[in-house]
């Protein structure tokens, strides 16, 4: 049987781009190579394509390793299926893959919708509302041309200078507050607001990074994150839990602070484990989810009740990232978890 051609994608142009190599290397020195004949692309920062020659040095990539790819389809055309893994912008956002959708290259992952609608919080919001799944009330608000608009629950547009807008935020929802940029990852312009003067400074920030900007009350729970995996069968891993070694799980906390503490399974009832699970699915097919996702939530032991967060669509893949750590502790191997995506990307053709 001749081998499956393989495109791995990593590197990218978003502010994820270190964590994609990360995880592209793992996914590159895992895939069983007697099934399938890999073509590894880096994407530098600038966008600029890399055939990638050598596959096993961690780090190959400062060596003379890159031979430039100058007609991208054509590279493209030669693979039978592709493997994005692209986190955040430009990769986790359905813009590569409607490249690939217009190549009519199958890829693993979510489709463009699925994509682009897990990458934007604002409207992973407004499908989980619709589909009645607890989250952290909200309020969104837009910059346009230096002037902010406070987005009301009917769309309506009411604009006016920061100062009155974050009156109204501070009449909605209670201190402290997150404010994110609407499409944002790795928690990357997100700040914890304890006052007016805060959230003003912060909303500034959150801005610089996106026009869109979410502002969400603060809910008080155990961070817990499930690994869902299929195409209309979908199955939900047991669930992992985080301590962040900071007041919340920032960038530093995710990457750098090796007090940041991982737990699985998560240390929370039967009964909730299965609601978080039941959700998880529920929401990856609320957001039109195919392939994969991680799922992430707040769970909180004292009342009993479980918010979404978001769903992550091109989750971190590293050898001890939470993704298939969950499916390695409920019993799929690393490489054995490669080849199921990869059947799953074929199916989904
Ligand atoms: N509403 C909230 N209440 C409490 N903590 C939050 C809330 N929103 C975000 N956080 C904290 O901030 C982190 C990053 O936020 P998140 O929305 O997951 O952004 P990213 O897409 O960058 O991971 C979360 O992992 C959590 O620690
Ligand atoms: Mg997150």
């Amino acid at each position: 049987m001749s081998k499956l051609k393989l495109g791995v994608i990593f590197g990218g142009m978003s502010t994820e781009h270190e964590v994609s190599i990360a995880s592209g290397y793992s996914i590159l020195k895992n895939l069983n190579k007697e099934k399938y004949e890999i073509f590894p692309i880096y994407i530098d920062k600038n966008g600029e394509w890399y055939n990638f020659r050598e596959i096993s040095k961690e780090s190959a990539i400062l060596d003379n390793n890159l031979e430039k790819i100058n007609d991208i389809y054509s590279y493209l055309k030669k693979c039978d299926l592709v493997f994005p893994i692209l986190h955040g912008k430009y990769g986790e956002d359905g813009t590569i893959q409607g490249l690939l959708e217009l190549l009519k290259i199958p890829y693993v992952g979510p489709g463009v919708l699925a994509s682009s609608i897990a990458m934007d919080k604002v409207y992973s919001k407004i499908i989980f509302e619709k589909a009645n799944i607890k989250q952290a009330k909200y309020v969104y608000i837009r910059k346009d041309n230096n002037k902010y608009i406070y987005i009301d629950e009917q769309f309506n547009e009411i604009k006016d200078n920061i100062q009155n807008i974050c009156k109204k935020i501070q009449e909605k929802i209670a201190y402290p507050m997150f404010i994110k940029p609407s499409n944002s990852g790795s928690s990357v312009g997100i700040n914890k607001a304890k006052n007016i003067e805060e959230l003003e400074k912060y909303i500034e920030y959150a801005s610089t990074f996106d026009n869109k900007i979410l502002i969400e009350e603060n809910i008080v729970g155990k961070e817990v994150e499930c690994s869902v995996l299929g195409n209309e069968d979908v199955k939900a891993s047991v669930l992992g839990e985080i301590a962040p070694a900071e007041d919340f799980y920032t960038y530093d906390a995710k990457y750098n602070n090796a007090e940041s503490k991982l737990t699985i399974p998560a240390n929370i009832s039967n009964e909730l484990t299965e609601k978080v699970r039941k959700t998880a699915i529920k929401a990856f097919k609320a957001i039109d989810g195919k392939g994969f996702s991680r799922v992430d939530f707040f769970v909180n032991t004292v009342n009993n009740e479980i918010y979404i967060n978001e769903i992550n669509t091109l989750p971190g893949f590293t050898n001890i990232s939470m993704y298939p750590k969950l499916w390695e502790y409920s019993g799929l191997k690393y490489s054995d978890l490669l080849d199921e995506l990869v059947e799953l990307a074929l199916k989904n053709n």
